[in-house]
């Protein structure tokens, strides 16, 4: 395959030992500075130029996205996906794991151990924030950090209000979280490839450290993990849309709580302490998948009139318990069962023979006008609300004043504050 890997740093030691890897199996690599890129947008003709230059064709394209570059690096990214090219790290999945917010929002509701977290803009509803998450001492996160800066602890109620003021006023969103005190300085390094994890490391703060980043001089050791452990770390990237990531989780007490899935995870500390050939690993995946590039299933599905994507809720008492999915009739109202989710479990592409249990939920495309019964009441929203007429009284009224448009008004396409 011919591979671009993107990166800024062509020399540090993850870029080198991936194009090593590459090299090594035979593979054409390139390593692509992310900046140097230009975007061309044309009806229907995605392209890319590199360094002034109509980029040749890649099969394959390995996303290295530093912080400080991650909106360009997107728009690169997703031009790639535009253009079919497969690309080991979704745009989406490196937006939603570099904001901490965002990561958490997406990864408890897949029932991911997570340390209980809040999000407040208010001043009043800070302390109590602080106590819902256990009181101090308290974690204080800013949503976009790496490497341990960014990340406090708050021995006292009183300087986490004190840290949460200061940076609020300095216009920084923060996060409140547990501080998760029996995992003590240390946390646990899983590298995902595709769905396994390829080596694991535990690392140790030192001294008075909280932070067991190595950045932070945290020390590693060789881990092996529990299947519970893994387990976790693969669901939390592919549920973040990621097929290489680094998962950061700590031992708490009730199992894996999972604080930061990182899209370009290092391959120094992991590959020296494992002495594992990770970059291989990673080659090797690329190699073995470079056929199937992402599909945005949600955009691609929709373009369908009328069709599109819906869970349906399988209750007790409802009348598909103890049916099969082909006695339910589901597929006669021209609806598939992509996929089944039962308790944890997640069923992909189900026989139609599978009897339906309470509790079941089933991903499923079809017309969504058969589907509108079949979804819970909660989440049914009108899909189509009709335009009402102005009242007469509104027509008639004198608006003979310019209308002012106030700035300060909520949108929330254009309100990032
Ligand atoms: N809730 C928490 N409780 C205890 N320790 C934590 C918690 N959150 C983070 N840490 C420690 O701080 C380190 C950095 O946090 P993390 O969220 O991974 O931020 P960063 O992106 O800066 O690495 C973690 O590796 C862990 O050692
Ligand atoms: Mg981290």
């Amino acid at each position: 395959m011919k591979l671009a890997i993107l990166s800024c740093g062509p020399k540090c030691y993850s870029t080198r030992r991936l194009r090593e890897a590459a090299e090594a199996r035979g593979h054409k690599v390139k390593v692509l500075n992310t900046i140097k890129f230009a975007i061309d947008l044309e009806q229907g003709e995605p392209d890319l130029y590199y360094r002034q230059k109509l980029l040749s064709n890649y099969d394959a394209v390995l996303p290295r996205i530093g912080a400080s570059i991650t909106y360009f690096g997107m728009a690169v990214v997703r031009q790639f996906e535009q253009m079919d090219v497969f690309c080991a790290n979704s745009a989406a999945g490196i937006a939603t794991s570099r904001d901490k917010l965002r990561s958490l929002q997406v990864l408890s509701r897949h029932h991911v151990g997570i340390p209980k977290t809040t999000f407040v803009r208010d001043k009043k509803d800070v302390l109590p924030a602080i106590k819902r998450v256990g009181g101090a001492p308290v974690i204080i996160k800013l949503l976009e950090g790496t490497q341990g800066i960014g990340v406090l602890l708050a021995e006292s109620v009183k300087a986490a209000e004190g840290i949460i003021e200061l940076l609020q006023s300095q216009k920084q969103n923060v996060l409140i979280q547990k501080f998760v005190a029996e995992s003590k300085g240390k946390d646990i390094r899983a590298f995902v490839v595709g769905d396994q994890v390829v080596g694991a490391m535990r690392r140790v703060a030192q001294g008075q450290e909280f932070r067991s980043n190595v950045h932070r001089g945290g020390l590693t050791e060789q881990v092996e993990l529990n299947e519970e452990y893994c387990r976790t770390a693969i669901r939390a990237a592919q549920i973040m849309g990621l097929r290489i990531a680094g998962v950061d989780l700590l031992e708490g007490k009730d199992g894996p709580q999972v604080v930061e899935v990182n899209s370009s995870p290092g391959l120094e500390g992991i590959e020296q302490c494992t002495q594992l050939d990770i970059a291989g690993a990673v080659i090797d995946y690329i190699a073995a998948q470079v056929d199937f590039p992402e599909i945005d299933i949600r955009q691609r599905l929709t373009v369908s009139r009328g069709y599109g994507v819906a869970e349906i809720h399988i209750p007790t008492g409802s009348t598909y318990l103890g049916k099969s999915i082909s006695e339910s009739g589901l597929r006669e109202k021209d609806i598939n069962v992509l996929t089944l989710y039962r308790g944890t479990t997640v069923i992909p592409n189900p026989r139609s023979e599978r009897i339906l249990e309470p509790g079941d939920r089933l991903l499923c495309f079809g017309k969504l006008e058969l589907m509108r019964d079949l979804v819970p009441r909660n989440t049914r929203r009108k899909r189509r609300p009709a335009v009402q007429d102005l009242p007469e009284s509104e027509i008639h009224a004198d608006h003979s004043e310019p209308a002012i448009i106030n700035p300060h008004q909520e949108d929330d396409e254009k309100s990032h504050a």
